[in-house]
């Protein structure tokens, strides 16, 4: 077989929070498919980074009162202890903001703007007075221009879905400030990507992309091909342009030259690898992007321009997944599903998460949905009923009656073969990234075996003294059988699998390599059997949900969303997908809510606490206590007498200060300037129910 030359990325994760269960969708099938590779016998490497700049970063980094640079360098640190707990076998993980990423921006602006692609234009932007700066859309909220849906995010509404100009919206207000934004001028630069149709038509062609990815290419072009505003104006966390004062390249554009720097850096380590040969026009290299559904756009038109106009090779495909669910609706703060990676981590081994999602997963854009029940019964029905079970059964009887050493030849070589005939149909499901598939043929298979088992039966063998040498033969077949089936899901379970090959005594082989399996291992010998993995508990799974819940707690129980610096922020993009995934409620569930007028009479900071303000409010029959993660917003004085709209049929909560009886609402999150506080408009009396 040809020896594929193959670069693999997963989406550079915002340097601006923790990595969540969403997230590791992806990852965990960018590193199944890397691994795979590379079990192929294939030259692959897994390249990748965090995505450093932009506003949300350098706002997140001033909130907390430390330089962009040490949020970023704490959150590398943080991301990737995550991402090696959960067995990512990346080969070099690098910075969007390294010396490196600079040079290949600032070569490629200047092959763009040589070749002509670079036009600027002045145009008018909503601008914060107070805060100085010109606001992205989604720090600009108002009515929707066509449905009038009240406060939506700049640029498109999460009612009637229609998309606008931040400047469309009606009665708008910067989150930052709080103040309506005013208009305010300033030249931009823009890569002209009509000046590529020829070049992404032909690429809307390549045959590794999914039909999805071309059907929204497709859309894209019949809408047509609009300039991309490619600059941003002071103050930004980013790259300079050169030769400009005070305008930065936007955050899209050196996000994916990430990827090249950070092979670039990965090449310095490696004086064999040759940057050239791999990013250059007529590579003979493949190169694949693996990214989640809202950010085709980037990926498959933006980038492929912008490579081509500075010089570089495009990509092979781009392969598009969509979105984690968990329960069969959007993650959720409040019902303690919206589950960090460190969280699951604390509780459950890598491998089963990655097992599931490998189960789930399919080549195509479909959302997947965490079912923590089925996850369970799943993992527990698959991994030790059926896979594991196999090696626990025979190798004790190999240990006892051969001293640990397999037998001299397989009583079934039809059977050896018989699986060794779905290898090949196991790699093509790989291959496409159909891992449900791989995985269902690999458990069809454990049931085969098991099966044998069953029928040869060696712990009655092994009892009558001359069927001995018939049992340890049984057990090697069974062993051998093992062997294949824990070989082919390596890259899926690769912590249990090295333990296993620990086990069978692999270790001075290449026992990834599908090509080594044609041999079984005969009169070899193997080490003491060791459980390779438990059964998931009931309680361990509570134990997350519980946990996903007290990180709530311990920070905010102000909104859902108040209060926590390092929560993940929702982006527009990931809104719109919430209204794609999030369950609808009936009117009287929400009826079932108790909102009402409250005013604030006492508030003060919580000792030990540094997100909690303890506030008293007064319902007109009645004063509750309420804990509230606002304490980054406001200080006690701003508070005192306000009103305010608060949850008042909320079960009290005991909290590490005390008992908060109820819940203040507020929107956003100190990312995007808030958490902001409802109030009701002047007039309203405290007591007065709110629906
Ligand atoms: N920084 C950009 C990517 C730049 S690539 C040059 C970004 N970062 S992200 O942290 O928001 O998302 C990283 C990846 O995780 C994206 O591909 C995104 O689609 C994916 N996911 C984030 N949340 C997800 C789910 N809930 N479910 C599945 N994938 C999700 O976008
Ligand atoms: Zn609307």
């Amino acid at each position: 077989m040809k020896q594929r030359r193959i670069l693999i990325t997963a989406a550079l994760p915002y340097a601006n929070g923790p990595i969540h269960l969403g997230h590791m969708v992806e990852y965990i099938q960018t590193d199944i498919w890397a691994r795979f590779q590379r079990a192929q016998g294939h030259e692959a490497y897994f390249i990748w980074a965090d995505d450093t700049h932009g506003t949300p970063i350098m706002l997140h980094a001033q909130k907390r009162g430390i330089t962009p640079d040490q949020l970023i360098a704490e959150m590398a640190e943080e991301h990737q202890r995550d991402f090696r707990d959960f067995g990512l076998s990346y080969d070099h993980f690098g910075s969007t903001n390294s010396a490196s990423n600079r040079a290949i921006v600032n070569d490629i602006w200047a092959n763009l703007q040589a070749k002509g692609h670079v036009e600027s234009h002045t145009i008018e932007q909503c601008y914060d007075d107070e805060k100085q700066m010109f606001l992205p859309d989604r720090f600009i909220r108002g009515n929707c221009p066509k449905c009038a849906a009240e406060d939506q995010y700049g640029d498109s509404c999460e009612v009637c879905g229609a998309t606008y100009d931040p400047t469309d919206l009606v009665n708008p207000v910067s989150t930052l400030s709080n103040t309506a934004p005013v208009l305010r001028k300033s030249e931009h630069f823009f890569v002209r990507l009509a000046d590529f149709t020829d070049m992404l038509q032909q690429w809307m062609q390549s045959p590794g992309l999914q039909d999805e990815v071309r059907n929204k290419l497709q859309e894209w072009f019949a809408d047509g091909l609009r300039s991309w505003d490619v600059s941003r104006d002071a103050p930004y966390f980013g790259f300079e342009i050169p030769g400009q004062q005070d305008k930065f390249f936007y955050v899209w554009l050196d996000a994916p030259v990430g990827y090249m720097a950070s092979f670039a850096d990965f090449c310095a380590s490696r004086p064999e690898l040759d940057f050239d040969a791999w990013w250059r026009p007529g590579s003979d290299t493949e190169l694949y992007h693996f990214v989640g559904k809202d950010i085709i756009y980037f990926h498959a038109l933006f980038w492929p321009a912008v490579l081509h106009g500075g010089g570089y090779r495009i990509p092979t495909a781009v392969f598009a997944h969509g979105f984690l669910t968990v329960n069969g609706a959007k993650m959720s703060k409040s019902r303690g599903t919206f589950i960090m990676a460190r969280t699951y981590l604390n509780h459950l081994h890598a491998d089963y998460l990655r097992y599931y999602f490998a189960a789930r997963l399919g080549n195509g854009l479909g959302d997947i949905d965490l079912q923590l029940d089925d996850f369970r019964q799943r993992v527990n029905a698959d991994l030790i009923g059926k896979l594991i079970n196999i090696a626990s059964r025979c190798a004790g009887f190999i240990h006892k009656l051969n001293d640990g050493v397999l037998g001299p030849v397989l009583p079934d070589q039809q059977l050896y073969q018989q699986f060794l005939d779905q290898q090949q149909a196991i790699a093509a499901d790989f291959e496409q990234r159909n891992y449900q598939a791989a995985v269902r043929k690999v458990m069809a298979l454990a049931d085969q075996a098991n099966q044998y088992l069953a029928e040869k039966a060696p712990w009655q063998l092994a009892k009558q003294p001359d069927q001995v040498p018939a049992a340890i033969a049984v057990c090697t077949q069974g062993l051998n059988l093992f062997r294949l089936l824990i070989t082919w899901l390596a890259p899926v379970l690769p912590d249990t699998a090295t333990r296993a090959f620990a086990f069978l005594n692999l270790h001075d082989t290449q026992p990834t390599r599908w090509s080594g399996l044609a041999e079984p291992l005969l009169n070899h010998r193997i080490h003491a059997y060791e459980p390779l993995l438990q059964r998931i508990e009931e309680s361990q799974i509570a134990a997350i949900i519980e946990d996903s819940r007290a990180s709530l707690e311990g920070s905010a129980s102000a909104s859902n969303n108040a209060g926590n610096n390092t929560e993940t922020t929702a982006t527009p993009v990931d809104s719109m997908h919430s209204s794609e995934t999030s369950t609808s409620i009936s009117i009287d569930d929400f009826l079932k809510v108790e909102l009402r007028v409250a005013r604030i009479v006492q508030a003060e900071a919580v000792a030990g606490a540094d997100k909690l303000l303890r506030l008293e409010l007064d319902l007109g029959d009645q004063q509750r206590q309420v804990f509230a993660g606002i304490k980054s917003a406001y200080t006690p004085e701003q508070l005192q007498g306000r009103l305010t709209v608060m949850v008042v049929n909320l079960a009290p909560r005991k909290m590490r200060f005390g008992v908060s009886e109820g819940m203040v609402l507020a929107a956003g999150e100190p990312d995007d300037g808030g958490p902001f506080l409802l109030s009701p408009d002047s007039g309203a009396q405290p007591g007065q129910r709110v629906r």
